[in-house]
């Protein structure tokens, strides 16, 4: 029986080669093989792992640049005008749009300015009191200038100035999310 089973693992082999040589040439050749098509798979696989992954690697909060309107409809401005604009924000494979409003008014040296309606307070709703011709917030009292500068109340900073650009004749503005409380302008999103 032990004769028979010898005979049929050296069957197809040279026979002058020993038997425990064959099998280490054998069990080489195959970890070979399947170190190159590990090799081949994870090589195959990074193009599908970055695709898988790419919306959880990049920042999941991006904005893109919203349209105000047309440059021509604020050229005689005199008090501050309301603007509702859709923000459209990339959050992993998800595309979310909102809606936010904004102010286009002007600075003291007659250019236009777009200013956040989110109170520097504590983010209510400021709202443009067109009698008074000032921004007053109906939480707790923080006063603002036609141009968005701070007059008086809890609010440590002015209203926030919006970063616009023109193209085509249209205004377009980045909106954006500032830290409350601060003195200063300081961008969180
Ligand atoms: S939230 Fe506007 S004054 Fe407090």
């Amino acid at each position: 029986m032990a004769e028979y089973t010898a005979g049929r693992k050296d069957a197809g082999a040279d026979a002058s080669t020993p038997a425990p040589l064959l099998e280490s040439r054998r069990s080489f050749l195959g970890a070979l093989v399947g170190l190159g098509a590990v090799f081949v798979g994870a090589l195959l696989s990074v193009p599908l792992i970055r695709f898988a992954l790419f919306p959880l690697l990049r920042r999941t909060t991006e904005l893109k640049s919203s349209s105000v309107g047309e440059l021509d409809e604020f050229s005689s401005l005199t008090d501050p005008v309301l603007k509702t604009i859709q923000i459209e924000q990339v959050d992993g494979w998800r595309k979310i749009i909102s809606e936010k409003a904004v102010y286009v008014t002007k600075d003291s040296q007659g250019n236009l300015r777009v200013l956040t309606s989110v109170c520097p307070h504590l983010g209510c709703t400021v709202p443009w009191n067109k009698d008074r011709r000032q921004f007053t917030c109906p939480c707790h009292g923080a006063v603002f200038a036609a141009d968005g500068a701070r007059i008086s109340g809890p609010s440590r900073r002015g209203m926030d100035t919006l970063e616009t650009s023109v193209e085509d004749g249209q205004l377009n503005l980045r909106f954006q999310y500032f830290r409350q409380l601060v003195p200063d302008k300081e961008v969180i999103g």
